[in-house]
């Protein structure tokens, strides 16, 4: 079972959407100089949602390779929902992966595992793939209890869900004390808590989920030491904050092997 490698550009609160299109053209020119091969490794960008049309507008007109995602979704379908976007507004602007439970989520808007689940949920009936993240704040980690900590996150957001629904997700394992902050895990920390979720995995499913889902690593990747966390046996990509503000940054990232 091959998993093809996804780097995904999580820019957060960033970029208007003029700057979106600057930035979605200036990664496609440097990918391209590179010679880039999309078949080979995903490459997405996650802008905030006022920007996904503009996106969509350069990616689509330019046959780009890149595919684009949104930040969040409603559990909702529709009505009286002040503020939220729904899972159908965001396919309808071709979007293709939805992140959900990210910890800025969790930590300033209250999300627990099982609104995250039901986001995840609503991702994939709506044919989109969630990118469900999960990780532990520093105490949990000074305890030693990352493994179960992150593990009861995600028994809590894949509830219910089909071994299918499972393969077709992708996980990200994002230790929040090395999100934003220079600190990254090392390659051995996100091995550690990747191989351990792929093993869940298998135990809530069977060997051939495990081996099909793909999950990220995340938090201060950045193109100088994204090589040796790629070289890991149970990453297969990463979620990257600040460094996918940056065309060439990000196109390095996303080059991971060059
Ligand atoms: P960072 O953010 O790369 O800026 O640490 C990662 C994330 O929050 O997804």
């Amino acid at each position: 079972m091959t998993r093809i490698p996804l780097m995904a550009g999580n820019w957060k609160m960033n970029l208007d959407h003029l700057e979106a299109i600057h930035l979605v053209q200036g990664l496609h020119m440097a990918l391209t100089d590179a010679n880039f091969d999309y078949s080979k490794t995903e490459v997405v960008v996650i802008p905030p949602f006022t920007d996904i049309r503009s996106v969509q507008t350069v990616v689509e007109g330019d046959e780009m390779g890149i595919k684009y995602g949104a930040q969040d979704v409603s559990v909702h379908a529709s009505g009286a929902y002040t503020g939220e976007v729904s899972a159908n507004m965001l396919k309808k602007l071709g979007v293709s992966y939805i992140v959900v439970g990210h910890s800025e989520r969790r930590e300033y808007h209250g999300e627990c595992d099982q609104k995250v689940n039901q986001k995840a949920r609503v991702a994939l009936e709506n044919g989109m793939t969630p990118i469900i993240c999960c990780g532990e704040g520093l105490e949990v980690r000074k305890a030693g209890e990352h493994v179960p900590h992150v593990l009861a996150q995600i028994d809590g957001a894949l509830a219910g869900f089909s071994a299918e629904e499972v393969a077709k997700s992708v996980i990200a394992y994002e230790p929040i004390w090395a999100i934003g902050t220079g600190e990254v895990a090392t390659p051995e920390d996100a091995q550690e808590v990747c191989a351990a979720i792929r093993v869940r995995i298998s135990e809530l499913y069977d060997e051939e989920t495990a081996a099909a889902t793909r999950i990220l690593y995340g938090g201060s990747v950045k193109s100088s030491n994204v090589a040796d966390i790629m070289a890991k046996a149970d990453v297969d990509g990463a979620l990257v904050g600040g460094a996918s503000l940056e065309a060439g940054e990000f196109s390095k990232i996303a080059r991971f092997d060059a």
